[in-house]
C-alpha cells in the first residue's frame, strides 16, 4: 500500500524539454502550427453560425460562404488534429522508448514539408476571399469532384500528406533502434498506440494519394478534362472514415496513458488498451462506404458490409469506454471517494486537464449515439446531408479529439516548454464554457437535421430551408446554435490566450512543478499474448479486409474507364 502510494504520487521529475531538447522543440512547433489553426478556424466557425441562423450576416457575403467553410473545415479537421496528433506522438514515442529522435534534421524536415503543405492550401482556400488573386479553393474539406480547386490547394495536400508519413518513418525508426537494444520486450504502450495508428494511416491514405495525385491535380492543371465522381469520391472515403480515428487515436492515447494518472491512479488494462487499437488498425479502412450510402454505382452488399464492419467498429469504443471509466473509478476511490456514483465527486474536477478529457470523453458517448444513427443503411436516409451530421461530429472530432488536446495541452504544455501554465483561471473554465457551448449547438443541429433542415448552405432564409419552416415555432434552434458556436470561439480564444501567455513568460527560477510520471498499469503487458505486438501480421489482416471490401467495386468503377464520368450499372 505504502509503494503504490509512493508510485502514485512520485512528484516532479526533470521536465520532458531538459530531458530531450530535439523531441520537445518538434512538439512545441508542431502545438504551435496546430493552435494557430485553431484559433482560425475558430473565428470562422462563429461567423458560419452566425451567418447561417441568420443572426448576424455583416461579416461575409453569402457568396463567400464556401471559402469559409472551407477554410472551418480544412483548418479545423485537419490541420489542428493532425500538427497536434504529430507533437503528441513525437512526444509519446521519446517518452516511451526513452530516446530522443534519431536525427533533429530529419525531424525539421517533416515538420516544414508539413507546413509548407498548409500554407500552400491555407493559401489557396483564403485566396477565395481576395477578387484578383488567381487561387481558388472552394470545394469543402471533402473536395468532391467536379468542384475544382486551384492545383496549389492539391499540391498542398500532397506535400502535407507525404509530411505526415515521413513523421511516421521517424517515430519507426526511433522503435527500431529500441527493438535493436531491447530484444524480446513488449512494445511501450504509448509506442504500440503510435505505431498500430501509423499503420492504419499509411494503409488509408494510399486512397486519397492516389485521388490528388491521379485525378484531381491532373485535373486542375489541364492535364486530363474529366474525372470519375463516383470514383474519386470512393478514393475519398477510403481515407475520410481511418482519418476520423486519426482524429480520435490521439484523444484515446491520453485517455488511456494520462487521464488515468490525472484522475489519481493508474491505468485498468494494458491488454484491453491494446486489444483497441488492433481492432481499430484492422478495422477502419474497411468500411468506407458508409458515407456513400446515397451514391448510385456501388451494389447495395457491398454497402451492408461496409454497416457490418462499422457496427463491430463500436466494439473497440465500448471496450475504451468501460476501461478507461475502470481507471478513473479506481483513482477516485484512492482519492477516497465512495458510492455507487457518489466516487464521481472525489475526481478532480477543477484541474483543466482532467477536466477536459473527461467532459470530451462523456461528450464522445453522445457523439457515439448519433454515429449509430448514421451508419444504419436505412435510417441513414433521413438524416443524410442534414445538419444533423455536423452535429453529429462536432461531438466527435470538435470535442471528444478537440476538447482532449487542449486538455492535454494544459498538461504537456509546461512540460516541453519548460514554463509554468499561465492564466490558470481561464484555463479552469474553458473546458466548461466549450462543454455548455457544444451541447446547446449540437442539440439543435441534431434537431433540426431531423427536421430537414441541410447542412453546406448559407441561405436559410430560403423557405423550405428554413428553421422555421421545418420546425414550426422553434426559433430557439436557431438561437441555440448562435449562442452555442459564440460560447465555443470563446473557449478557443481562453485557450488560445493560455498558451500564449505561457509561451511569452519567462522559464523562472526553481523547478518546474508538473508531475510528468506516468504510473504502470494495473493490469500490464505481461497479461496479454504476444501476438497482439506482431504488427505484420495485423497489417496483413487489415490488407486482406480492405481488399475484401473494396477490391470489386473498385476494379467495376476502373473497368468502365478510370477517367470517363458514368457510373458503372449495378
Ligand atoms: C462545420 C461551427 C468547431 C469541424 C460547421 C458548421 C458550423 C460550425 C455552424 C456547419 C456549417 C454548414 O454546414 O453550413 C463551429 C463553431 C466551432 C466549431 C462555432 C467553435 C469554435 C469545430 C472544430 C472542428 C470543426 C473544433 C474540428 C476539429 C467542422 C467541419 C465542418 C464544420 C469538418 C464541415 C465542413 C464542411 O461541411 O465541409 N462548424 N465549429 N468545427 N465544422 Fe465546425
Ligand atoms: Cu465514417
Amino acid at each position: 500500500e505504502a509503494a503504490e502510494q509512493a508510485e502514485l504520487t512520485a512528484g516532479d521529475r526533470l521536465a520532458f524539454v531538459d530531458q530531450y531538447p530535439s523531441a520537445a522543440r518538434i512538439t512545441r512547433l508542431c502545438f504551435g502550427v496546430s493552435f494557430s489553426a485553431l484559433l482560425v478556424g475558430a473565428v470562422l466557425g462563429i461567423v458560419q453560425a452566425l451567418h447561417r441562423t441568420n443572426v448576424f450576416r455583416g461579416v461575409i457575403e453569402s457568396s463567400d460562404y464556401y471559402s469559409v467553410l472551407t477554410g472551418h473545415g480544412v483548418l479545423l479537421a485537419l490541420f489542428f488534429t493532425i500538427f497536434f496528433l504529430s507533437g503528441a506522438f513525437t512526444w509519446g514515442t521519446t517518452r516511451s522508448l526513452g530516446r530522443d529522435l534519431p536525427s533533429p534534421r530529419f525531424s525539421m524536415a517533416w515538420f516544414g514539408l508539413q507546413l509548407g503543405g498548409a500554407v500552400a492550401v491555407a493559401t489557396a482556400i483564403f485566396g477565395g476571399f481576395v477578387g484578383q488573386v488567381p487561387f481558388e479553393a472552394d470545394v469543402l474539406y471533402t473536395f468532391y469532384a467536379p468542384l475544382q480547386a486551384h492545383p496549389l490547394f492539391y499540391a498542398g495536400l500532397a506535400a502535407w500528406l507525404v509530411g505526415t508519413w515521413l513523421a511516421g518513418f521517424d517515430w519507426i525508426r526511433s522503435y527500431l533502434r529500441w527493438r535493436g537494444d531491447n530484444p524480446g520486450e513488449r512494445v511501450p504502450l504509448q509506442t504500440f498506440m503510435v505505431l498500430t495508428t501509423m499503420l492504419m494511416w499509411y494503409i488509408s491514405t494510399v486512397g486519397v494519394a492516389v485521388e490528388v495525385l491521379v485525378f484531381l491535380l491532373p485535373l486542375s492543371l489541364g492535364l486530363i478534362d474529366s474525372v470519375d465522381p463516383l470514383l474519386t469520391r470512393t478514393l475519398f472515403w477510403f481515407f475520410g472514415h481511418p482519418v476520423v480515428y486519426f482524429w480520435l487515436m490521439p484523444a484515446y492515447f491520453a485517455w488511456y496513458t494520462i487521464l488515468p494518472k490525472l484522475a489519481g491512479g493508474r491505468l485498468f488494462s494494458d491488454p484491453l488498451a491494446r486489444v483497441v487499437f488492433v481492432l481499430f488498425l484492422i478495422l477502419s479502412t474497411p468500411v468506407g462506404f458508409h458515407h456513400q450510402y446515397a451514391d448510385p454505382g456501388i451494389a447495395e452488399g457491398f454497402k451492408f458490409v461496409a454497416m457490418t464492419n462499422t457496427m463491430f467498429l463500436l466494439l473497440p469504443s465500448f471496450l475504451t469506454a468501460f476501461t478507461v471509466v475502470a481507471s478513473m473509478e479506481y483513482g477516485a476511490r484512492r482519492r477516497g471517494g465512495s458510492g455507487y456514483f457518489g466516487w464521481m465527486k472525489a475526481l478532480p474536477w477543477a484541474n483543466p486537464a482532467f477536466a477536459g478529457m473527461a467532459l470530451a470523453g462523456l461528450m464522445f458517448a453522445a457523439g457515439g449515439f448519433s454515429g449509430i444513427v448514421n451508419a444504419g443503411m436505412n435510417i441513414n436516409s433521413l438524416v443524410h446531408n442534414t445538419l444533423w451530421v455536423p452535429g453529429h461530429f462536432h461531438l466527435t472530432v470538435g470535442t471528444a479529439s478537440a476538447l482532449t488536446m487542449m486538455a492535454v495541452s494544459y498538461w504537456l504544455y509546461p512540460q516541453i516548454t519548460g514554463k509554468r501554465l499561465q492564466l490558470y483561471g481561464f484555463a479552469q473554465v474553458q473546458p466548461y464554457i466549450w462543454f455548455i457551448g457544444m451541447a446547446l449547438m449540437s442539440n439543435a443541429m441534431h434537431r433540426a437535421g431531423l427536421a430537414g433542415v441541410p447542412r453546406r448552405t448559407a441561405e436559410p432564409q430560403y423557405d423550405q430551408f428554413s428553421f422555421e419552416a421545418a420546425l414550426g415555432s422553434i426559433p430557439e434552434m436557431r438561437l441555440q446554435i448562435a449562442v452555442g458556436g459564440t460560447l465555443l470561439t470563446l473557449g478557443a480564444v481562453l485557450f488560445a490566450a493560455v498558451m500564449l501567455a505561457t509561451w511569452f513568460a519567462d522559464r523562472g527560477r526553481g523547478r518546474l512543478r508538473v508531475d510528468s510520471h506516468l504510473p504502470e498499469p494495473i493490469s500490464g503487458p505481461e497479461d496479454s499474448p504476444r501476438v497482439l505486438d506482431n504488427f505484420k501480421l495485423w497489417a496483413a489482416v487489415a490488407v486482406v479486409l480492405v481488399a475484401i471490401a473494396y477490391g470489386f467495386p473498385i476494379f467495376s468503377m476502373v473497368a468502365d474507364g478510370p477517367f470517363d464520368p458514368a457510373a458503372p450499372p449495378v
